[in-house]
């Protein structure tokens, strides 16, 4: 989703600016632009529909010179995909403005500035940002007045930074529902929508809080809250173990992802687990109270994230004793819902800014949850700050737009809040040692999963001329046929549907004919037979199987079933283990169907709106 960067420096700041819209580019986004002070107090900027490397070779061949700039990639929300549309917007050639986020009451603003004089150029939402700011100005003596006057009268979301071609020494920046972060230099000072675009020239960071508008000059940051309090955002060093790096030896970010599932899980296990006894300091201080405490957890997600979650209500239900209740972000926040006595909220998020998601969080603290805990991959982000307790994975940094490691790395640490939590609901101490011990032998697992990636490989073939496909699965499974339906739609476009087993006969039997695959998820488990039954269903109405389970559960390839043989694995851990050849075969689909892997048409790393 949309990407903001920001410099005052007393260097030309093209460059960087260029090189933090690239380091964003796994977000998604649709066009790009860049504005900055030139010396002689004018405004001069570059958009481009398509690409950052657009943009940069625009740059090249008219370069771009000064000290203060601001640069933007755009997700198409108000106004198609164009130059006119990309950001910054410009008003009397003296404001410049990116924007992240959605002005709500941008029609009522629009028709007041309108009446005002003001002439808009594009169909977004953000223009209003700059003609406001311009309005602003005529009865305010700063641009930081300005600005706080301005943003009180928007409604929705948005970070946003404004640049004054009269004054390029500071810029403002104001959030409200969509993250912003400052990087501290040395007499220089950033702004980005993520600390990704900035790693390049400062680890140092602090977040600006819901409400702040804050003015960045090279020497000083001054933060300003709702009420134009001043107020302190201290400053953090990040340690950030993995950069973004490149694809090295892959050829997507998708694929060096899925190899390095092994390499994330262990770094998700490493130390919060010591002889087979789950580390509770691993989800923050005062978890053991809340653990103690709670009867009932609900579970608050979006998309792959909420895929994790319905898991470990099979984990949680089943293994802690403990009720639990699992919704998508988008309806729990617009419902009046019930809360149990003593619940506890957990959101998963990889990114910990989706926008619904943080909503939910807010929601629940309103409608009286006892505690709050996050599952997340991004250490300081919103979720993270605003939750009572976090555990954070250590998928490392994830850039394809289809997640694998975070959603692997959300189970593993998924069933370790179970472990956690079921230890102080008696669950037995021989069997929270087993839980860790299968944990434990994760990794090696997943590296013979990933041994079978040329087999899938060949499967792949099947699927490029099909624009269906079913998925099918039981129990804990039936999330994870889910999760290989969105990521076959994700990135191959191909339509795909998951159905739990048992649903067949109850209406899509009447999809199945020779040009629906079926995708089957077969571990040997206590539902099997019950599957096979299904599988029967399938097999009687002329479907084409492909069955992707282990040796015990006795399954064999014929003409109508091709059967994907998976290592066989503990039932605790199998959800996890027959993520990995579903993640393969989409990705191995997408191949052949000649897709954009990374960053598939439509979609955004981090949805930063609702
Ligand atoms: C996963 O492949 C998706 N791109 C998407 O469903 C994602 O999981 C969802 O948007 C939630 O994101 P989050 O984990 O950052 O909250």
């Amino acid at each position: 989703m949309c990407g903001i960067v920001g410099a005052v420096a007393q260097r030309d700041v093209a460059d960087i600016l260029i090189e933090g819209l690239k380091r964003l580019e796994y977000r998604g986004y649709d066009s790009a632009g860049i504005a900055a002070i030139d010396q002689n107090n004018q405004l001069i900027y570059a958009k481009r529909l398509g690409k950052v490397q657009e943009l940069a070779q625009a740059l090249q061949d008219n370069p771009l010179e000064g000290s203060t700039g601001i640069a933007h990639t755009r997700w198409a929300t108000h106004g198609s995909p164009s130059e006119v549309n990309a950001h910054p917007h410009i008003s009397n050639s003296t404001i410049a403005v990116v924007h992240n986020g959605i002005i709500e009451n941008h029609q009522a603003l629009r028709s007041k500035l309108q009446g005002l004089g003001y002439e808009f150029l594009s169909q977004t939402d953000t223009e209003v940002i700059t003609h406001l700011v311009h309005h602003e100005l005529k009865t305010n003596d700063t641009l930081l007045s300005a600005v706080q006057h301005a943003v009180k009268q928007l409604e929705g979301a948005y970070g946003t930074v404004v640049m004054d071609s009269t004054n390029k020494s500071s810029v403002i920046v104001a959030r409200s529902g969509s993250p912003l972060v400052i990087g501290h230099g040395l007499g220089e000072n950033f702004i980005a929508s993520d600390i990704m675009a900035l790693l390049p020239v400062t680890r140092k960071f602090s977040y600006l809080e819901e409400g702040d508008v804050a003015e960045v000059t090279r020497f000083a940051v001054n933060v300003f809250d709702i009420n134009g309090v001043a107020v302190e955002r201290p400053a953090k060093e990040v340690n950030v173990s993995h950069d973004s790096g490149d694809k090295g030896e892959y050829r997507h970010y998708m694929l060096k992802e899925t190899y390095e599932q092994p390499t994330a899980i262990r770094n998700t296990l490493e130390g919060r687990l010591v002889n087979n006894e789950i580390c509770t300091q691993a989800f923050g201080a005062g978890a053991d109270e809340i653990f103690k405490t709670i009867e009932h957890v609900q579970i608050i997600a979006c998309g792959t994230s909420y895929h994790a979650g319905m898991v470990a209500r099979y984990w949680l239900e089943s293994l802690a004793g403990v009720s639990c209740n699992i919704e998508i972000a988008s309806e729990f926040r617009y419902r009046k819902s019930f809360v149990p006595k003593n619940s506890l909220l957990v959101t998963i998020s990889q990114s910990g800014e989706t926008a619904d998601t943080l909503a939910a969080l807010r929601l629940a603290k309103e409608i009286g949850y006892q505690a709050s805990l996050v599952i997340c991959n991004v250490d300081g982000s919103s979720l993270v700050r605003e939750s009572d307790l976090a555990f954070m994975t250590k998928a490392g940094v994830e850039i394809g737009v289809a997640s694998t490691k975070a959603f692997t790395t959300q189970l593993v640490g998924l069933m370790l809040m179970t472990l956690a939590i079921g230890k102080h609901h008696g669950m037995p101490a021989d069997k929270q040692a087993e839980i860790a011990q299968s944990l434990m032998s994760l990794p090696a697992k997943l590296d013979e999963v990933l041994a079978l990636a040329s087999d899938i490989e060949d499967l792949a073939e099947d699927f490029a001329d099909k624009h269906h496909a079913l998925f099918l699965g039981r129990g804990d499974q039936y999330p994870i046929a889910m999760e290989g339906a969105l990521k076959l739609k994700e990135i191959s476009y191909i339509h795909a549907e998951a159905y739990a087993a048992g649903e067949l006969k109850h209406g899509p039997l009447a999809l199945i004919d020779a040009e629906m695959p079926v995708i089957v998820v077969a571990p040997k488990n206590d539902l099997i037979e019950k599957l096979k039954s299904n599988v029967e269903e399938v097999r009687a109405r002329g479907g084409l199987m492909y069955v992707f389970a282990d040796s015990e559960a006795n399954f064999a390839s014929d003409e109508t079933m091709t059967v994907i043989n998976v290592p066989v694995c503990d039932d605790l851990i199998a959800p996890i283990v027959y993520t990995l050849p579903l993640q393969l075969l989409s990705y191995y689909v997408a191949i052949i169907k000649g897709t954009d892997v990374d960053q598939p048409r439509n979609l955004a790393k981090s949805v930063t709106v609702e």
